[in-house]
């Protein structure tokens, strides 16, 4: 089975969810070696050498939903929230831009003080005064507000689907649906957004035929970017005492998703680093990844942006963390890109 499974990636054919199915239980470690290689491969020829930067400004924690999953949940009293005034958006934006990137990634929870107005205003002052491409994060909103997001200048959306298994998402997420999810991320193509989604790995109640449906519903949605990052437990959320997800599953799903999409980008994300602080991200940005997303939050806000516990570099600030992740990409031998990293699907 193996054998013949191996030999369909080389031919470039299509996989089908059983063959999904029996990659992601591989254990031996030649065999995952065996997949990890040609997922290297695959990246090497659709994606391309270089490592796309995106630096990620996490600008406000209020949020008006309560994932069962999430630290920053609207429930969490725990979590201390704060929002980033727009003088300092703008500022970090720019420090951004000093460092290098070329893409800022605004993310927050899902908070209505950001009103359109307001997203539109932010969006139009760093087109003026940066030249860099804008990754929204901010969650659901109504089509026309994402409409206004795109003519102000926003060039990217990110909004996770978490599970293509709808009674998990329906579960896991009280407050949305998963039709609405999915009908977000179709019409965020529509308006000529680049769109990235993505998964959580590990998630209480999850199977691998679930996380073979996912692989298959990121090529299906003909996705730009996929983020694939391993649940963490939260011990202040409903799902507390849960198992995270692992790193060995979340580097199948990586290289997988690379096998499966060949042209999406992936970020090596932080909630892999978290659980593998040494190398997972080298180890996903060599068997299939092609993006980090370095944090350029202000320092202080860090540690309140706590989606789950013991995330990495709560006490760096962004030029050191712009140091430490150009160590690490100098040190497996890729190149930096000093483009937008835009979206490389052809046509
Ligand atoms: N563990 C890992 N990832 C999480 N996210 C939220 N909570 C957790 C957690 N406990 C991820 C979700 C969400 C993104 C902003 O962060 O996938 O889409
Ligand atoms: Fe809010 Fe996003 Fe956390 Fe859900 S995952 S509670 S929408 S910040
Ligand atoms: Fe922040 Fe390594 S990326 S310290």
């Amino acid at each position: 089975m193996l054998e013949e499974i191996l030999q369909k990636i080389d031919n470039e054919q299509d996989l089908n969810k059983e063959d999904l199915v029996f990659l992601l239980g591989l254990k031996r470690r030649e065999d995952l070696e065996a997949l990890y290689h040609r997922a290297d491969l695959y990246r090497k020829k659709y994606a391309g050498e270089e490592v796309h930067l995106r630096g990620l400004i996490e600008f406000s924690n209020y949020c008006r939903k309560n994932c069962c999953y999430c630290g920053i949940r609207r429930d969490n009293v725990k979590a201390r929230r704060y929002r980033m005034p727009n003088e300092e958006i703008l500022s970090t934006v720019t420090l951004a831009e000093k460092l290098g990137y070329r893409t800022v990634v605004l993310q927050s929870g899902e908070d209505m003080y950001f009103t359109a107005d307001r997203l539109v205003d932010l969006i139009k002052r760093i087109k003026q005064q940066s030249d860099v491409a804008i990754t929204l994060s901010i969650g659901e909103r109504p089509r026309e507000e994402y409409e206004r997001f795109f003519k102000a200048g926003a060039d990217r959306t990110l909004i996770r689907f978490e599970t293509s298994n709808r009674v998990l998402y329906q579960k896991l997420h009280p407050d949305s649906d998963y039709d609405e999810r999915m009908t977000q991320l179709k019409w965020q193509k529509e308006i000529g957004f680049q769109v990235g989604s993505g998964i959580m790995i590990g998630l209480p109640g999850q199977t691998m035929e679930d996380l073979a449906g996912d692989i298959l519903k990121f090529k299906e949605l003909e996705l730009d970017m996929v983020g694939v990052g391993p649940y963490i437990c939260h011990q202040d959320t409903p799902l507390k005492g849960n198992d995270n997800g692992t790193v060995e599953m979340t580097f199948k799903v990586i290289a997988l998703t690379r096998i499966v999409t060949r042209y999406a980008h992936i970020p090596a994300t932080t909630a892999l680093a978290t659980l593998r602080q040494a190398d997972g991200r080298e180890r996903a940005l060599q068997l299939g990844a092609n993006v980090v997303m370095p944090n350029v939050t202000p320092v202080e806000y860090r540690s309140a942006y706590e989606l789950y516990p013991a995330k990495v570099c709560i006490y760096e600030d962004a030029e050191k963390c712009h140091g430490c992740i150009h160590g690490r990409i100098f040190s497996i031998d890729r190149p930096v890109s000093k483009g937008y990293g835009h979206s490389v699907w052809p046509g």
